[in-house]
């Protein structure tokens, strides 16, 4: 489970009690408040469960039930980069499965959750509609196609070189350009 700093726990319970304060208090409006919750922040985070039970008078164990029965939740925070790995019929038959085992093995979380740095999120989705390119996975929105377990290294490690070279540029900018005093 990811760790949420201070701050972020405070933003996440003041959009859950003004969410909770436009609806009546009853069990029925759990899912309307859980989709106004995701709306919100992306996600539906630990503490916003808790407040939303507390408000409802219901178990937390039955907010969670709810959030991790329906897709359309999320329990993590999306990635700096959001992985999508197709799972229609077309990309599951020739190696979706494999292309989303590569990329849990490689980051080490499961489908659905987001690394320990924020950096990479993975989830997986339904057909997006190129299926010709089968296996198919979305890169912050970027289709990419034809996906093998060694493409999914390179697409981790691309995205691992963008930051070094912002890292890089950010740093040399520093440094005393030839001719310049130190
Ligand atoms: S099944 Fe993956 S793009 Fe259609």
């Amino acid at each position: 489970m990811l760790e949420l700093s201070k701050e972020e726990i405070e933003t996440v319970q003041k959009v859950a009690d003004s969410i909770l304060n436009e609806f009546e208090n009853t069990p029925e409006n759990l899912i309307p408040i859980l989709q106004n919750l995701q709306d919100r922040l992306q996600y539906v985070p630990g503490p916003a469960m808790e407040k939303v039970a507390e408000s409802l008078d219901i178990p937390e164990v039955d907010v969670f039930e709810v959030v991790t029965f329906y897709n359309q939740f999320r329990l993590y925070p999306p990635g700096e980069n959001q992985f999508k790995v197709c799972m229609g019929t077309a990309c599951y038959m020739v190696g979706g499965e494999i292309a989303l085992d590569s990329f849990e093995r490689r980051l080490d979380i499961k489908e659905g959750e987001t690394t320990e740095d924020r950096k990479y999120g993975l989830e997986r989705v339904a057909c997006v509609g190129c299926c010709s390119m089968a296996p198919v996975v979305v890169v912050n929105d970027k289709i990419e196609g034809h996906v093998t377990p060694t493409r999914v290294d390179g697409l981790l490690f691309s995205h691992d070189e963008d930051k070094k070279e912002n890292n890089t540029d950010e740093k040399s900018d520093d440094k005393p350009k030839e001719g310049e005093e130190k």
